[in-house]
């Protein structure tokens, strides 16, 4: 079996701490009011940022530190976990739900993966990104790679090679000389007979997280 690098999922930690604030601090809101204020809404590109969300420059006391946001250029809200750092595409504060792309999505570097392993939400299956120190010659094993020209050997990488697995893939299945990297969530039943375009192309919708 190939070694699965431990990894947290994202926003998991996140909600309970909002949610246990709700609920252990009722009646201390008077008390508390300084902190955690609505500094009312920014925009960052056409995204309408507001609170719980705060933005790294704004002052100490707006919105929740769990919900930092950091607005690149002025014009990308990204958004920075220990699984990496994602652009966000859309939100909707009537559910906390945020839609996500990793940043190592959209990118000109085609040598760029997508490895960061998140915490989703049901409707998506997971896919594994594996990193083999010899080619895998299998239908399984989907190129991960999306340039087109083969890299030199003088690569930074000159003994990895990547590809996308299934993660409903039997164990007998499983290349000895492959480790998972990431735990990548897409919304497809299986990856199987997918192309690596058509599963960047997937990947580059974005995703749900709450
Ligand atoms: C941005 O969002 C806030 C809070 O939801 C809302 O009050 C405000 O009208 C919005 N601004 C625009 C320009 O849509
Ligand atoms: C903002 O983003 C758009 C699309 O991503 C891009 O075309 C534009 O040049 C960006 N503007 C700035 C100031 O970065
Ligand atoms: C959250 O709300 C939006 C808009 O109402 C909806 O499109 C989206 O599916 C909802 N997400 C979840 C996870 O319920
Ligand atoms: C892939 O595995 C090699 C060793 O086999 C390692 O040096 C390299 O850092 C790994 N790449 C990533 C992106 O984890
Ligand atoms: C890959 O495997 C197929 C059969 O499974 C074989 O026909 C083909 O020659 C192999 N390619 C390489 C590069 O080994
Ligand atoms: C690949 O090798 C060629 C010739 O050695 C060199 O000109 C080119 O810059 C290299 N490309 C990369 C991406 O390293
Ligand atoms: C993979 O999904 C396709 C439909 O997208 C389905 O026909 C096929 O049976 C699935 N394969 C497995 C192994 O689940």
């Amino acid at each position: 079996m190939p070694k699965l690098k431990a990894k947290l999922p994202l926003l998991g930690h996140l909600m309970p701490h909002f949610a246990l604030f709700v609920i252990l601090f009722p009646g201390v809101c008077l008390a508390r009011q300084l902190i955690n204020q609505d500094c009312g809404s920014t925009f960052c590109g056409n995204l309408n940022i507001s609170f719980p969300f705060r933005f790294k420059n704004q002052p100490p006391q707006c919105g929740l530190y769990d919900f930092e946001l950091v607005c690149e250029n002025n014009n990308r809200t990204t958004f920075v976990a220990r699984e990496g750092k994602f652009f966000v595409q859309l939100i909707f504060y009537e559910n906390y739900t945020i839609q996500v792309v990793d940043t190592s999505l959209d990118t000109d570097d085609c040598n760029s993966l997508p490895l960061s392993s998140l915490y989703y939400i049901g409707i998506y299956t997971i896919m594994y990104v594996v990193n083999c120190t010899e080619p895998i010659n299998s239908s399984l094993y989907i190129g991960a790679c999306r340039c087109t020209t083969k890299s030199n050997t003088s690569s930074s990488l000159p003994t990895s090679h990547f590809y996308f697995l299934d993660a409903k893939t039997r164990p007998s299945d499983f290349n000895q000389a492959c480790t998972i990297e990431a735990k990548v969530p897409i919304k497809v039943k299986n990856i199987t007979g997918m192309s690596t375009l058509d599963i960047y192309k997937k990947l580059l919708e974005g995703f749900w997280v709450e």
